[in-house]
Parts: structure tokens; C-alpha cells; sequence
């Protein structure tokens, strides 16, 4: 969504920006031999039939260890059935308006020692209606903060008004170890501060 007109686009189809998810996969530390799910990849090609710059092409796992779901695709992920599978790594930037049953389906698909990291505005963590739901699912052990502030909206000029982070659930903290617990900065590719 547009944080700063409210304005959505159907499905909320926001493709994250290639610095940012460039900037966090080169703090993340694959295993060999991890699985991988994007629970709502977007558009893994472009018009010209391209790869494109998403988490799902670019997160550095081959061939049968990567799943994906997309509903423009034909796989809406709320009603998939996963039987037994279950994932060493989810990343994703869910659709907003689904975040909360996004991240608790994903919970539920890790597997144990698992990864998971969502992209979310930072207001995600303080409403009231979202006490509960906090409580619930616990809050992410690390939030690298996006720097610059990615630009969602292309119809604005300048980025969003408001903060994103990637949430991250790394009990183990052996993938993540390069970033610090608790808020730091992820900071895009080439960008000068
Ligand atoms: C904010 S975009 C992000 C896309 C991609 N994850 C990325 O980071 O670039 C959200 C994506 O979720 C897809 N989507 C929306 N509802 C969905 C659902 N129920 N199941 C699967 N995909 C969904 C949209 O089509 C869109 O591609």
C-alpha cells in the first residue's frame, strides 16, 4: 500500500526494490543444502520473459529446494496445502493486508532451526488491534532498518513517508550472524551515506 495515499493496487502487487533485497542476502549465511519458500514470489519473469531482480531469482538456493506461491500465478497461499513440507528459509514481503495470516502460516511451514523474515513498515508493531496477535507469533530477534527508505508508490516522487524493516525470526542465529540483534541498518547496495 501506499503509505502515503492509501491508494492500492490490486494485490497489493509492491515488487520489492532489488537494492533492498540485494542488501539483505548479503548479510544472510545459506547452509548447504537449505530449502526455500517465497510464499507470494511476484512476477519471477519480466515482459520480455527476463529473469527478474525478486527474492525468489536471487536468493542463492537451486533447482527442487525452492518453492514458491503467487496467486497471479495460480497458487494463492492461504488455501495451499503443504502436507509435510516444511522450509530451512522463507523471505518474503507480504501482501500487507494479509501480513498477519501470511506470518503465521509461514511459522507453521519452518522447519525446526528454521529462518524467516518478512518485509514490513515498522508501524506494523504498534497498533492495538495487533496486541494479541504480537503475543502470539513474538516479536522478530532482529530488524535491520532499510536505508534509503524504499519507494513502493511510483506515481510519488522521492520514497515512502514512513520506515520498513526486515522482521527476522533466527532463534539459532547462525544464518543472520552478521546482523545485529535488535535494530540496525540494512543498507542498499552502493548507496552513500
Ligand atoms: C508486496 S508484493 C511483493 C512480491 C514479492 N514477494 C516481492 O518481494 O517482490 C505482494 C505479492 O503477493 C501476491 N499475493 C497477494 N495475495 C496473495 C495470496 N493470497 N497468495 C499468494 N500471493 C498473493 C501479489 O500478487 C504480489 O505479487
Amino acid at each position: 500500500m501506499s503509505s502515503t495515499s492509501g491508494d492500492v493496487i490490486e494485490n497489493e502487487n509492491y515488487p520489492t526494490p532489488e537494492a533492498a533485497v540485494r542488501s539483505l542476502l548479503s548479510m544472510i549465511d545459506f547452509k548447504p543444502g537449505d530449502t526455500f519458500l517465497e510464499p507470494c514470489c511476484g512476477d519471477t519473469v519480466d515482459a520480455d520473459g527476463n529473469p527478474t531482480p525478486c527474492i525468489y531469482n536471487l536468493v542463492p538456493v537451486t533447482g527442487y529446494k525452492k518453492d514458491w506461491a503467487e496467486i497471479r500465478a495460480g497458487r494463492e497461499f492461504l488455501g495451499m496445502a503443504f502436507g509435510d513440507k516444511r522450509y530451512d528459509v522463507i523471505i518474503t514481503n507480504p501482501p500487507f493486508s494479509l501480513s498477519e495470516e501470511f506470518l503465521k502460516k509461514c511459522q507453521n511451514l519452518l522447519a525446526p532451526g528454521g529462518t524467516l523474515i518478512f518485509l514490513q513498515r515498522i508501524n506494523w508493531l504498534g497498533s492495538k488491534k495487533r496486541i494479541a496477535f504480537w503475543n502470539d507469533v513474538g516479536f522478530p530477534d532482529k530488524t535491520p532498518i532499510l536505508v534509503p527508505r524504499p519507494k513502493f508508490d511510483k506515481s510519488k516522487k522521492g520514497t515512502d513517508s514512513c520506515e520498513y524493516a526486515w522482521y527476522i525470526w533466527d532463534p539459532e542465529g547462525d544464518r543472520t550472524r552478521r546482523i545485529k540483534s535488535g535494530l540496525s541498518h540494512s543498507i542498499a547496495e552502493g548507496y552513500k551515506v
